[in-house]
């Protein structure tokens, strides 16, 4: 996810209308800021991009996760059903909301199977936090469905999954919140940064308040604002916003070349015995920042992972093993190491809360997946050179 791959004179420029002000500070200053305002700026392009009818900013893919849980009302007690593979803080924003997180197994999308969400839900649950892993998506449509059906919100990560679509319409925009992350190595990148989008007014007003503090941002004096309800400070600045501005400008060459790069590595590798591929539900709207395949066994996986590494062919995870992304891995929060308690021990949901449930189908099918990160940057040889190494140690 390689927005850093190719900074240049837009970032640099945008960079320095801030710089030239003095103005860091995303609200307020309105005389000195010589008419930029970055943050606004990349807000209204994004959601334009996007066809949702807010963006709102935030200092990470993590506080848009913590915001969009907030503005969707999961509090305490709440359960969120969640996918072991993903990145931990969505574990992590959902325990700070001092909700519990449930875990349901994912299929070979890599991301919620609906069946194993709709065995989840209980008369606790209160959302869905299904998570777009690895530049595509879930079974959306399915998903959205059945969250309607049983009452329960849906909520996006879409933070590995920016420009992914599913049959035209983009990915974050199928629940109440759709969540982005804009972190030095994502689509597009802020160096920190992420955003939340929705289609609700009054989800919209939420996140806008709750990431500073509960102001309502009304009026043109800070100390005068109201307070419609409690926030924290999850703001990003305006430098880190204006880099996203220039880099969100790019978002549909990046898609272009991903999409080509990968193509070129997956019709390559397309008949080769062993090698079968991740399961896309639209590929039109894959972002394809990611290439995920499965080997046969997981024996055969790992050992790909490594004899692909020992022959150069760098930037292929093995995500089972790692610590990372996945469940399997994350010793810190099935021993439930945390500095002071968290809810699920507190409401009795015993000592066993972070490492519960029958994973085994997500564990057979993690076992067998190998994702390669896709590069700009390649070049015809590369890509080449690339394909011919991976038939090598795959054929
Ligand atoms: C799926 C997912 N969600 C959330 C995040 C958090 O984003 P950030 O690093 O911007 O806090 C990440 C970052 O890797 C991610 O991959």
């Amino acid at each position: 996810m390689p927005g850093f791959e190719i900074f240049g004179d837009e970032e640099r420029r945008e960079v320095q209308d801030v710089l030239d002000s003095g103005v860091l500070m995303r609200y307020g200053f309105d005389g000195a800021r010589n008419g930029h305002w970055k943050a606004l700026t990349l807000e209204q392009e994004l959601a334009e991009r996007l066809g949702s009818r807010h963006a709102h900013l935030c200092s990470s893919g993590t506080a848009a996760v913590a915001t969009a849980l907030a503005a969707c009302g999961v509090g305490a007690g709440d359960e969120v059903i969640v996918a072991p593979f993903t990145f931990v803080a969505d574990i992590e924003m959902i325990l700070m909301a001092g909700a519990v997180p449930v875990f349901a197994d994912i299929d070979e999308t890599l991301c919620l199977n609906p069946d194993a969400v709709a065995a989840a839900i209980t008369d606790k649950t209160k959302a869905v936090l299904v998570v777009h892993m690895c530049g595509a998506m879930a079974r959306i449509d399915a998903l959205a469905a059945l969250c309607d059906e049983r009452g329960v919100v849906l909520i996006e990560d879409a933070a590995q999954a920016l420009g992914g679509q599913y049959k035209g319409k983009a990915l974050g925009t199928f629940g109440k919140a759709g969540c982005f992350s804009f972190d030095y190595v994502k689509t597009i990148t802020c160096g920190e940064g992420g955003a939340i989008i929705t289609d609700d007014d009054a989800v919209y007003e939420v996140m806008q308040a709750y990431t500073d503090h509960g102001h309502d941002h009304v009026g043109s004096d800070r100390g005068a604002e109201g307070h419609p309800h409690i926030g924290t400070n999850h703001r990003i600045s305006e430098l880190h916003a204006a880099v996203g501005v220039a880099q969100l400008r790019k978002l549909d060459r990046m898609l272009e070349l991903q999409r080509s790069n990968k193509a070129f590595i997956k019709n390559g590798l397309t008949g080769l015995n062993r090698v079968s591929f991740r399961d896309l539900p639209d590929p039109e709207g894959d972002s394809a920042t990611f290439l995920s395949f499965f080997m046969p066994t997981e024996e055969e996986a790992r050992q790909a992972a490594k004899d692909l590494a020992a022959a150069g062919v760098d930037g292929c995870f093995y995500w089972y093993d790692n610590n990372w992304h996945y469940h399997r891995r994350w010793d810190h929060l099935k021993n439930i190491k945390s500095p002071g308690a968290l809810a699920p021990g507190k409401l009795g949901y015993g000592e066993d809360w972070a490492d519960r449930g029958d994973l085994t189908k997500s564990d057979a099918v993690m076992g067998r997946t190998v994702c390669m990160l896709i590069k700009l940057s390649w070049d015809e040889s590369a890509l080449s050179e690339r394909l011919e190494k991976m038939k090598s140690v795959l054929g």
